[in-house]
């Protein structure tokens, strides 16, 4: 039997610009550096990562159709489309996927609008306020959820 290891880290609309981001909400990493410590919290897991940042929607919503094919899991932080982006959260439940959602920042702590996440019920869980260790934590939980 092949392991199901292989975990689909996706990022949306504006996260490749981390680094030209609020240092003091988002902390002062890169995308390039955030997306190698996503890779090194995975390999000590032994999951397998693959990654994907997009700012269309389409584009990410088609990525998602053919997620079943490429990973076993999903950890996703859609960035502002977590607030509002229907599509995200339908295409989301046709991959039908284990999946975490991870936000750097403290959602629940800032602005209204940013209270409101469309994919939430649809995750095993939420994780928020950590910034890089995040995904860590996340990683940790769909190891959990593959039964590793
Ligand atoms: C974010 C929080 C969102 O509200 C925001 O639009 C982002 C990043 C986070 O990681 O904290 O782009 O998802």
């Amino acid at each position: 039997m092949t392991t199901r290891n292989r975990v689909l880290i996706v990022h949306g609309v504006n996260l490749g610009m981390l680094g030209r981001r609020p240092a003091e909400i988002y902390g002062g990493i890169t995308f390039d550096q955030l997306e190698q410590r996503i890779a090194v919290f995975a390999h000590e897991l032994n999951l397998e990562p693959r990654f994907f940042q997009t700012n269309h929607e389409g584009a990410l919503v088609e990525h998602l159709h053919r997620a079943d094919d490429r990973a076993d899991a999903i950890v996703i932080n859609p960035g502002a489309w977590t607030h509002y982006a229907w599509s995200i959260r339908d295409a989301l439940e046709i991959a039908a996927l284990p999946t975490v959602e991870v936000h750097l920042s403290d959602v629940d702590a800032r602005e209204e609008f940013r209270r409101i996440s469309v994919i939430r019920d649809l995750c095993v869980e939420t994780v928020k306020g950590e910034g890089v260790e995040g995904y860590r934590t996340a990683l940790t939980r769909i190891k959990k959820e593959l039964e590793l």
